[in-house]
Order: C-alpha cells, then sequence, then structure tokens
C-alpha cells in the first residue's frame, strides 16, 4: 500500500517536467520551482529548528553506553558517556562522520532452545554510510556548476572518484556506490518483515526520490548527455539572481532538477531532518553530569512545607502520649 502510493507520486514527479518541458514550460521548471522549492527549504528549516528549540528541556537525558564517571579509581567511558562539553563533542562527530549509534545496532532473534540473542547487525550502517558520502561527494562535486572556476576541492574530488576512467567519460565510483547502497536500503524495506511491517509511504517516498534523482542523473551523465554548459549558465544565473533559461538543454535534466526541487521542499516536512535533529537532540548533546551537578527543574515554584521539627512542635504532646521518641523532649510539653 505504502509502497505504491509513493511509486505513484514519483512516476507524477516525474512525468510533471516531462510534460512541462513538451509545453514549453522550460522558465517555470528552470527557474520559477527552484527559487519556490528553496524559499520552502528555508522556511521549513527555520519552522522546525525554532519549534525544536523552543522545547524546554529541562532535565540531562543523555542516552548513554560504558562506564559513567563516578570514583576516581573507576575508569569512565568519557565519550561514550560524556561528562564534559569535550566529550559531547568527540561523540557527536562519532555520531556525524561515523553513524555511531547505528553501528551498535543489533538484531534480536530467538534460538532453537528459545531463548533470545542479540546479534550485531552492520549491513545497515555500512549502506547508510556509503549512501550518505556518495551523496556528500556528489553534491560536492557538482558546485562546478555554480562556480565560474571549478574550485580546487571540487577537482580533487572528481579526480578521486572518477579513479577508473575508461576512456570517452569519466566513471564515478560514487555514482555506482549510491546507487546500489540504495537499492541495498530499499530491498531491506521488502525483504525484512519486521522493517516492511513498519515501513510507511514516508520511508519508501525518500528513497524512491533520491534513487529517480541519482538515475537521471546517471542517465543524463553517461547516456543521454544533457548540455551541461547550458545547465552551468542556468545555474551561475540562478544564484547570481539574474535566471536565463539556455535553450536545448533537454527533458532529462528538468526531470533531474524539478525531482532536486521536490526533494529540497520536502525536506523538513519529512523524515529526512534527522540530520539537522541530531544536532538539537537532548539524548546526544548533553554531558551525563548529574552525578557532579545539580540540575534544578526551571519551572520549579516554591512549595509550601511542613518539616518535620515543626509536625515535631504541633503533635509533640500526643506523641509523647503515645509512647513516640520525639527528637526535642520540650516538644512534650508545648
Ligand atoms: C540533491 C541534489 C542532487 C543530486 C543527488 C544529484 C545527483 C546526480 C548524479 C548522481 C549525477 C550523475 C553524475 C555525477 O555523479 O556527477 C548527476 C549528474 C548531473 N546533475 Fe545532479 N544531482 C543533484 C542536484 C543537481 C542540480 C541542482 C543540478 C543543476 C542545477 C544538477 C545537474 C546535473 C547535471 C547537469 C548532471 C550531468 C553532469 C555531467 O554530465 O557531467 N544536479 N547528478
Amino acid at each position: 500500500m505504502g509502497v505504491g502510493f509513493a511509486l505513484l507520486m514519483i512516476v507524477l514527479l516525474i512525468l510533471i517536467p516531462y510534460i512541462g518541458v513538451m509545453a514549453g514550460g522550460e522558465y517555470i521548471l528552470g527557474v520559477f520551482i527552484p527559487y519556490l522549492a528553496f524559499a520552502v527549504l528555508i522556511a521549513g528549516l527555520v519552522y522546525r529548528i525554532v519549534s525544536w528549540a523552543k522545547s524546554p528541556v529541562p532535565y540531562r537525558i543523555p542516552t548513554t553506553c560504558g562506564q559513567q564517571k563516578t570514583h576516581d579509581w573507576i575508569k569512565s567511558d568519557q565519550v561514550e558517556n560524556p561528562t564534559t562539553t569535550l566529550g559531547v563533542w568527540l561523540r557527536m562527530a562519532k555520531e556525524v562522520f561515523l553513524f555511531r549509534s547505528l553501528f551498535r545496532n543489533t538484531t534480536a532473534k530467538i534460538t532453537e532452545k528459545g531463548h533470545i540473542t542479540y546479534i550485531w547487525e552492520k549491513w545497515l550502517w555500512l549502506a547508510a554510510l556509503l549512501f550518505h558520502y556518495s551523496f556528500f561527494i556528489i553534491i560536492t562535486r557538482h558546485l562546478r556548476l555554480f562556480t565560474p572556476e571549478t574550485p580546487w576541492l571540487v577537482g580533487f574530488l572528481e579526480g578521486l572518484d572518477g579513479f577508473f576512467d575508461f576512456g570517452m567519460y569519466t566513471f564515478y565510483l560514487t555514482d555506482l556506490l549510491i546507487l546500489a547502497a540504495l537499492t541495498y536500503l530499499l530491498i531491506r524495506r521488502f525483504a525484512l518483515p519486521m522493517v516492511r511491517y513498519v515501513s510507511l509511504a514516508a520511508d519508501y517516498f525518500p528513497l524512491f526520490l533520491i534513487l529517480s534523482i541519482a538515475g537521471s542523473g546517471v542517465l543524463m551523465k553517461y547516456f543521454f548527455r544533457a548540455d551541461v554548459a547550458g545547465v552551468k549558465e542556468l545555474a551561475m544565473g540562478l544564484i547570481s539572481f539574474q535566471p536565463v533559461v539556455p535553450v536545448g538543454i533537454g527533458s532529462m535534466f528538468y526531470i533531474h532538477l524539478f525531482l532536486v526541487c521536490v526533494l529540497l521542499a520536502y525536506f523538513p516536512f519529512s523524515k529526512l531532518m534527522h540530520g539537522p535533529g541530531l544536532f538539537l537532540s537532548p539524548t546526544r548533546n548533553l554531558a551525563n553530569n548529574s552525578r557532579i551537578k545539580r540540575h534544578i527543574n526551571p519551572w520549579n515554584y516554591p512549595v509550601k512545607v511542613h518539616t518535620y521539627q515543626e509536625y515535631e512542635e504541633e503533635f509533640g504532646k500526643v506523641m509523647k502520649a503515645a509512647g513516640l521518641p520525639l527528637d526535642d523532649e520540650a516538644n512534650a510539653t508545648k
């Protein structure tokens, strides 16, 4: 159900620019929609981040593993269970660059004897890592289209990524990796019954969308060549707010660009916000220093209390008569 709906949406989204180019709508597709998508992205990001930032976090709630800091003679894990801001930064860096919590992923299985066992599951981590790094490198390489001179880093990445040079065109390793990793992530959702059970259209749609973006890019690079000089003119025009739409860039490019615009506009309202969300996640961005520092609930209001001393002063006589011990014998006569 979810898969079918997501797939149908993608097909419809591909048809829009395909028909749009035939109807002469290059300006709308090449200028109006990219600006609109970018505006939605910025507004959506601000909205989501501000609403997260406004959520109160009165307590320290980091999810930790490894030994917590206690006595000096007990060795603690300062990265997995950080008590300092430096430790939090190190753990966050591990999370951002190496996907540390995904690496800790396990699957539960029932053995033949009926016992539950937890097994290391690294394939999801590997596919996610390959996908994200390939995506990052591809986007960085695309900067070539938005800058008059190819920046040094872009040239360097192109050289590294295009190590396997098969003559006519450079073949980029990241093109293969991103498609393979996305295909794995998709097949995993179909093939594992438990994952399939919890998968919704909102899980399939981003995968289909990014697959279609990468797929259309690959088609454009290796099969239906787009006029890259024309694309560069359009891209430079867009970022300098002097848009021009060169003729004859080709429908494949407009499909590619339209799907990218859909991704930009969809991003802030989707599960893809896990990226920015990581930095605002109190289970990740707080030091576990509750044993060292007392964190007072900022919502605490003054509570009228009745201390034991006051209690004894009030009921001392009765307590004495009942044979109960008193802290202050003078209270027996008050
Ligand atoms: C989420 C953003 C994007 C992704 C994931 C993406 C992905 C890809 C991929 C995988 C390729 C295959 C060749 C390569 O790896 O370089 C490609 C090619 C291409 N993309 Fe993108 N792209 C994105 C955004 C854009 C944008 C915004 C533009 C233009 C304004 C663009 C224009 C092109 C062009 C012209 C090619 C063909 C390059 C060539 O033939 O050398 N892409 N894209």
